[in-house]
């Protein structure tokens, strides 16, 4: 009845909903790829469903991944969502507090300097972060044990990055007072801070605090680089420091500082997330740990030598681990834009109005069994071409068309059913630090452990919807045993 009361005849059909403000929010939020995939069997690939009171509209598959990700920016905006939730926490002038324009550049300083030669001096600062944590933390005492691995995760993560993007100065106060800030400016990144921006939540004032406590140190420690003159240092602060807009201005440093925030900040949450779901599933896969540690034995002799970046293209099961756990735990569930003008979709009869706000899921995709066999299943080998497994379509892979949104060529990633990290102007510039960060985390973890379910099973936890990024519900238990204890 609702389709037929309300159904514009060129807007997409509306999910049936009982309350118009409400709409199929709690749906949609208690588990979002499980509502989208409910959702296009019923009214296939374009549907509209109200969020909070506003009208959704998702585009799923890859023309829909397309059709949103690649928008022009008179058409879809992404800064209109975004900037209420990450200007308090980033700070003022970069990423979405300032134009699409700036935003390219800003992403073109940051993509510069993750080159291969600033992979070559983060692999070993990378491991040694994950060793010697290994070695100091109490959940590790002894020869084996039970752990709820995500904390663990999140510390190595934040050790791991900071030290190697931001520098030796900057990982050491991760031990003083930088974690404490960190945690209280991570509670601005609530769903509650999202949905209820305007209201004088009571975490703000730590979270402001934190804010400008954090881009202070961050300030300060550029006053004494500059003070103590030049450096071979491959790190993030050392290149934007270095970094001149086109107009010839450089960098001021406050935007250095809320650059290195959002950087921080964008990679934590979605790398730690992801290096939990990588533990989990090699938890319930012990033969695959066996079968990665035999992988590195081959490879690199069995004295396991120290690890370098060059060795990581010699281990190409523990990268399919990155990617297949991508590929089932994509951490950002939903990518969403504001429409600026009325946007007519290829080959429908829709056009979608700027009242709406689209939404593209590209988990959809990467678990859909027309572009996965047996998508539900995670198996890290499906990504060797002689897989019965295989993906079907990776098309991005071989002849994608290439764009330059002004931060260098990025795959189009049109037509792609496997986006983990996005495509077109906002695609991420940290996935090759992901990757370098993920695998080397997983190649020492696996030198040193063999871990299993508590229970011995292949079972593996559901996945908690709750937060802007979507993780494992807690406690996550392992158990772990050292391999040479
Ligand atoms: C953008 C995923 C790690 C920095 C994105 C986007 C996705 C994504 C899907 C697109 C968002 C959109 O279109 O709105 C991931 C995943 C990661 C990861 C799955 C790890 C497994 C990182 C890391 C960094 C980083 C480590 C920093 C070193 C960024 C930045 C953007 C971005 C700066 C651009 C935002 C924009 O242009 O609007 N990421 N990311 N990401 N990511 Fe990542």
């Amino acid at each position: 009845l609702q389709q037929i009361l309300f159904k514009k005849p060129n807007e997409p059909p509306v999910v049936f909903h009982w309350f118009p403000l409400v709409g199929s929010t709690i749906t949609y939020g208690m588990d979002p790829p499980r509502f989208f995939k409910e959702n296009r069997a019923k009214y296939g690939d374009i549907f509209t469903f109200i969020l909070l009171g506003k009208k959704t509209t998702v585009y799923l598959g890859p023309a829909g991944n397309d059709f949103i990700l690649n928008g022009k920016v008179k058409d879809v905006c992404a800064e209109d969502i975004y900037t209420v939730l990450t200007t308090p926490v980033f700070g003022k002038d970069v990423v979405y507090d300032c134009p699409n324009s700036k935003l390219m550049e800003q992403k073109k300083f940051m993509k510069i300097a993750l080159t291969t030669t600033a992979f070559q001096s983060y692999v070993p600062i990378i491991a040694d972060e994950v060793t010697s944590y290994i070695k100091r933390c109490p959940d590790f005492k002894g020869k084996s044990g039970i752990v709820n691995i995500p904390k663990n995760m999140a510390e190595i993560t934040i050790f791991t990055a900071s030290h190697s993007l931001q520098g030796r100065e900057i990982r050491n106060k991760f031990d003083e007072s930088l974690a404490a800030l960190y945690h209280d400016l991570d509670m601005g990144f609530t769903p509650i801070n999202f949905m209820l921006h305007w209201a004088p939540l009571p975490w703000n004032k730590r979270r402001d605090h934190a804010q400008r406590t954090i881009s202070k140190i961050y300030m300060d420690t550029i006053k004494e680089r500059r003070a103590a003159g030049k450096s071979d240092a491959q790190d993030m602060m050392w290149h934007l420091m270095n970094s001149t807009y086109k107009d010839g201005r450089p960098v001021p440093d406050h935007e250095i500082a809320h650059m290195l925030i959002a950087l921080l900040m964008a990679g934590q949450h979605s790398s730690s997330s992801t290096s939990s779901w990588m533990m989990l599933r090699l938890a319930s896969r012990p033969d695959i740990m066996e079968a990665l540690y035999r992988e590195q034995v081959e490879a690199l002799g069995a004295d396991l030598p120290p690890l370098k970046y060059e060795d990581l293209a010699k281990l190409p099961l523990n990268q399919a681990i990155v990617k297949e756990t991508l590929r089932l735990h994509a951490p950002i569930h939903s990518i969403m834009r504001a429409v600026k003008s009325p946007m007519p979709v290829p080959g429908t009869k829709y056009v979608i109005p700027t009242s709406h706000t689209l939404l593209s899921a590209g988990g959809v995709s990467a678990t859909d069994p027309a572009f996965f066999p047996d998508p539900d299943r995670w198996e890290p080998t499906r990504w060797s071409k002689d897989s019965p497994l295989a993906p079907t379509v990776i098309r991005n892979e071989v002849e994608d068309e290439k764009v330059d949104y002004g931060y260098g060529l990025v795959s189009k990633g049109a037509n792609s059913p496997y986006l983990p990290f996005g495509a077109g102007r906002h695609r991420c510039i940290g996935e090759q630090f992901a990757n370098v960060q993920l695998q080397t985390i997983t190649a020492m973890i696996v030198r040193q452990f063999k871990f299993r379910n508590v229970d011995g099973s292949d079972k593996i936890v559901g996945t908690d919807y709750a937060s802007l990024f979507s993780r494992p519900i807690e406690p996550a238990n392992i158990f772990w045993e050292k391999r040479d204890p």
